[in-house]
């Protein structure tokens, strides 16, 4: 039994306090398919959203079989099962891949044929057997709202919260999902569908239906009685009479006559002995056990409607119901960090490589981007020519040599400057770009999926680890194609090459976080673009930054990090190329390993965003 007890949610708007939900209570029994119906706006998201925890309200409680949630602890994520309205699957997975890879999120099979047997009953459950090996991108409305059952469906809950599924679908769909609601209410007798709908078309098909009305219950009871208390003709009449009276006087009119109700078709909690199955409750004709109805001033209408519930499909359910197999799962166990973070690396690559723009957009920064760098530097660099010890008699020569040696300082200084900053600067544009839709991207998903049971740290392990292949990739290629056609840029090699990598990790890194917190893919692009935008001019390696702002600013550009303490290793190695660069540069060079250690923190700090980011809910 699901039980809500007085839910009050009140918002602050303009000052005011607005109530999303006012002192809302009601029961649902187990087996039942419950339809909450309402205008737009008057709540029916946010009280899915009170029921599945990811919201509280200020005042009431919800309670699962006499279990307090708030208190005793949510719904283990397997017994719940929350079907947003938007699609929650990756669009270049194929729908049986989508399957196996909720199988491997949130449950733990024994052996790959059970994983087989346990893929094959869910398409066939939920229809999509034909649509298998096909990519979500290309599923109808009708079938993506299937899959997002499907993917619910995988860990066999006992509550499943459906929000809009039948919504915007043509009425043969509508009918047919509907139906399929009905038919997992019935495949166990201790399941909860609850179906958030605008549509009030095929309403026989539940056992009871909740109209909310500017966050008030103002009915709850089987369909034929609804147009019983509401004195209307067809259901369709419901939302145009809700319109004749405030939602107060509704709510008020409900709370006299709902103990009525509730006696009348078995949804109290009370117990009476007379417990009947929940298939029987909308059998009860309302006007033959005298059921009051709502009067409002302006109506005196007091027909109702006849519609009849199908018996034969309630029959045939029930048979399909006495040999179902899947019983509702005592074993709550979901898979280990590592078999999450398994299953998403896994997932990623593939997604990776179904991607083709981005596979092209890697291939042409891959490659393009070491060929920019070396257009600049492909003569290579030539060992500077020594002045001589000796002073020449003729001055004039000696000046003149004197300068050219100078020019050739700063040309050469300039260029082996120049080198290593501009492999740096692309090198965290490639780390803007493979970061900043990582997570924003697919935000929705990843909700669903942490409410399913899915460890921010399982995702973010793979994050690390998939953008590691990447980061390694793309800074040693540049780094060791740029050293070879370039003959060798003076400096400590390996020196080089790792803070190459930790610039590409730092900045990677620090866009993983604007990611995991901004609430829109776009935004988090925008924003690591400017971050990116940023390193060059304030890296005080073209200009050099004023003496009061260095200090501040330059910890956090990682691209001066690893410029500087790149050009420190040429310190010792190529003490006279050091000289040249020295002359070309009025910033600090600092410490190679000064410079590991600031790129360490970025990857810390950014990372540490990252991980809050994932674990802060955003489904609002
Ligand atoms: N986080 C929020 N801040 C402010 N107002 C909110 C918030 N969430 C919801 N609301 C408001 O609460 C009301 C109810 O929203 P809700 O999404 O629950 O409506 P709904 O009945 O699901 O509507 P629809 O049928 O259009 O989906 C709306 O007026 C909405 O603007
Ligand atoms: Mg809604």
């Amino acid at each position: 039994m699901l039980e809500i007890c007085n839910i009050t949610l009140t918002l602050e708007r303009d000052g005011e306090p607005v109530a999303l939900l006012d002192d809302v209570s009601f029961n649902v029994p187990p087996g039942h398919l419950l339809a909450i119906v309402g205008p737009s706006g008057c709540g029916k998201t946010t009280l899915m959203k009170v029921i599945a925890g990811l919201k509280e309200g200020q005042e009431g409680e919800v309670r699962w079989d006499g279990r307090n949630l708030a208190h005793e602890g949510d719904l283990h994520p397997s017994e719940l099962g929350y079907v947003p309205q938007f699609s929650v699957a990756h669009e270049l997975l194929t729908v049986e891949e989508c399957i196996a890879s909720a199988i491997a999120l949130r449950t733990r099979q024994p052996d790959e044929d059970a994983t087989s047997i346990l893929i094959s009953d869910t398409l066939t459950q939920t229809g999509l057997t034909p649509l298998a090996d096909r990519q979500v991108k290309v599923l109808s409305g009708g079938q993506k709202r299937r899959l997002g059952l499907a993917l619910e469906l995988v860990t066999n809950p006992a509550l499943l919260l459906c929000d809009e599924v039948t919504s915007g679908l043509d009425p043969k769909s509508e009918r047919e999902i509907t139906q399929l609601l009905f038919d997992l209410s019935r495949q166990n007798k201790n399941r909860i569908v609850i179906n958030v709908t605008h549509s009030l078309a095929n309403l026989s098909l539940y056992d009871s239906i909740l109209v909310l009305h500017e966050g008030c219950v103002v009915y709850h009871g089987p369909p034929r009685a609804l147009t019983h208390y509401f004195s209307i003709d067809q259901a369709e009449d419901v939302y145009p009479k809700l319109a004749r009276r405030s939602a107060g006087r509704w709510s008020t009119s409900w709370s006299r006559h709902r103990d009525d109700y509730y006696a009348a078709y078995y949804l109290s909690t009370k117990k009476t002995g007379d417990e009947k199955e929940p298939e029987l409750i909308t059998d009860r004709e309302p006007e033959r056990i005298r059921l009051p109805v709502a009067r409002t001033d302006d109506d005196d209408s007091d027909e109702q409607a006849t519609r009849k519930k199908s018996k034969d499909e309630v029959k045939r359910t029930q048979e399909e119901d006495d040999d179902a197999s899947h019983e509702i799962s005592s074993d709550h166990q979901l898979p280990g960090f590592i078999a999450q973070t398994r299953e998403l690396l896994q997932r990623r690559w593939l997604i990776f490589r179904r991607d083709m723009a981005q596979v092209w957009l890697h291939a042409a920064m891959l490659i393009g981007f070491p060929l920019l760098v070396v257009i600049f530097g492909y003569q290579g660099i030539k060992p500077l020519s020594k002045l001589p010890d000796r002073q020449d008699k003729d001055l004039s020569a000696e000046i003149s040599m004197k300068q050219s040696h100078e020019a050739e300082l700063l040309k050469t200084g300039g260029l082996v400057s120049g080198l290593i900053m501009f492999q740096v600067v692309l090198v965290t544009l490639m780390a803007s770009n493979n970061a900043a839709r990582e997570i924003a991207g697919e935000r929705v998903i990843l909700e669903r999926e942490r409410l399913g049971g899915l460890r921010p740290t399982a995702y973010l392990a793979s994050k690390i680890l998939f953008l590691g292949v990447l980061v390694l990739a793309q800074a040693l290629w540049m780094g060791l194609f740029v050293e070879i056609v370039c003959h060798g840029i003076p400096g400590n090699l390996p020196w080089k090459l790792l803070l190459l990598v930790m610039a590409s990790a730092a900045m990677t890194s620090v866009c993983l976080g604007v990611s995991a917190m901004m609430r829109s893919p776009e935004k988090a692009t925008i924003l690591s673009i400017y971050l990116v935008g940023f390193q060059l001019p304030l890296s005080g390696a073209v200009l050099a930054l004023p003496k009061v702002f260095a200090p501040v600013i330059q910890p956090f550009i990682a691209a001066f990090w690893s410029w500087s303490g790149s050009l420190h290793t040429l310190r010792d190695h190529a003490p006279d190329f050091y000289e040249a660069v020295k002359k070309v540069t009025a910033s600090n060079i600092e410490q190679p390993s000064l410079a590991l250690f600031v790129l360490s923190l970025h990857v810390f700090i950014g990372l540490t965003f990252a991980y809050a980011g994932i674990k802060r809910s955003q489904w609002d």
